[in-house]
């Protein structure tokens, strides 16, 4: 495994955007995954990053306690403080990052600061009870999450080349402003998959984005759904009533086929067949489908992370955590929290 001489317990927070996550770490194995997932920003329709702050700095002790007592660990057995520097909302990070600066002066232990994006990445590497084979680099990332869209080229596990990117709206931003737009609650992701689940994809056309390289927009796709409810409603009163599931069955499809489209210019491009997908969106089941049957018949080997995985979670920051850990790369005491951090 490594030159280490004994076993390395982490304890990992991840506390980014609005939830609250802690995680115990056996060397690469992971032994709990805690989410405290708050539920206030249901009622505002989005994450608001001051009540996301103080929700963390609420959750985060009772999380941690919760994630030790699961893994049955003593906090006297921790050897190393994984956190989320970056990307996300500043106060939210803040509260993160000061807990992990606390807990690893206090017990004498080194700080191994994470990039959010890189995790997201490596959380393909987290050693469970499913035992499934992790990828051989290199591989290509498509991550997809509410604020990031990205076709990542990973050479190692902290070697990694951002090779397209979104340039305006995140995926997860066209499931979640669509969602809205259609009436549906907040994160509307998971409520746009349901729905189509029961929908037909072909039954009305959304125009796919024309974005040159290997880039992403999704800004236009989300208005074209505005207007495209707005003009049928003037025809039909009850027209987003009556064909709500054929609706996001038709959005969705229209995401998934611009996303998958990129990935596989990017397999083209570069020649590289293993590829993986991470992120919340990669919860999304029509992707997880097309990206399988995509796979099969390009000849990719393709890496689908486990539901736990694929939204925020502190188990994605302690196997990041490890590979620094492994690499000697600490962070110091003066370390200050990142809104944006490149990967
Ligand atoms: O990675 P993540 O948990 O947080 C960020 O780092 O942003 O991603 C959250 C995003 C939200 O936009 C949410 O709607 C989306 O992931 N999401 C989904 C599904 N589950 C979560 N989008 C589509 N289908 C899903 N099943
Ligand atoms: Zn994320």
């Amino acid at each position: 495994m490594s030159n280490q001489e004994k076993d390395i317990y982490i304890l990992a927070i991840e506390s980014s955007c609005d939830d609250t996550s802690a995680a115990v770490f056996c060397n690469d194995r992971l032994l709990s995954n805690e989410v405290a997932t708050q539920a206030i920003h249901k009622k505002y329709g989005g994450v608001v990053p001051e009540l996301a702050s103080r929700a963390h700095q609420k959750n985060i002790v009772p999380v941690v306690d919760i994630a030790l007592k699961n893994a049955g660990v003593d906090r006297s057995q921790i050897g190393a403080m994984a956190f989320t520097r970056g990307p996300g909302l500043l106060g939210s990070l803040l509260v993160g990052v000061s807990f992990a600066k606390s807990f690893a002066l206090a017990r004498n232990i080194p700080l191994l600061e994470v990039n959010h994006m890189q995790a997201h990445i490596l959380a393909h590497f987290i050693k469970d009870e499913d035992e499934k084979d992790a990828p051989e680099f290199p591989f290509l990332c498509l991550t997809v999450s509410g604020g990031h869209t990205q076709i990542v080229k990973v050479n190692s596990h902290l070697d990694m080349e951002l090779i397209g990117h979104t340039i305006d709206d995140a995926a997860g931003e066209a499931f979640d402003k669509g969602a809205k737009i259609l009436g549906l609650p907040y994160p509307g992701g998971p409520h746009v998959d349901k729905r189509a689940r029961e929908g037909d994809p072909e039954k009305f056309a959304f125009t796919i984005p024309n974005v040159p390289g290997l880039d992403f927009s999704f800004s236009g796709l989300k208005t074209s759904l505005l207007y495209f409810i707005r003009d049928n409603e003037k025809e039909n009163p009850n027209f987003l009533e009556e064909n709500l599931n054929d609706i996001c069955a038709s959005y969705q499809q229209a995401i998934v086929t611009f996303l998958l489209q990129k990935l596989k210019r990017a397999a083209r491009e570069t020649g590289v067949k293993n590829i993986c997908l991470a992120g919340g969106v990669s919860a999304n089941s029509n992707l997880r489908n097309q990206l399988t049957e995509l796979g099969e018949s390009q000849g990719w080997k393709v890496f689908i992370p486990r539901f736990e995985y694929c939204t925020d979670n502190a188990a994605m920051i302690g196997i990041a955590g490890y590979f620094k850990y492994l690499k000697g790369e600490f962070a110091s005491q003066d370390i200050t929290p990142a809104a944006r951090l490149s990967i």
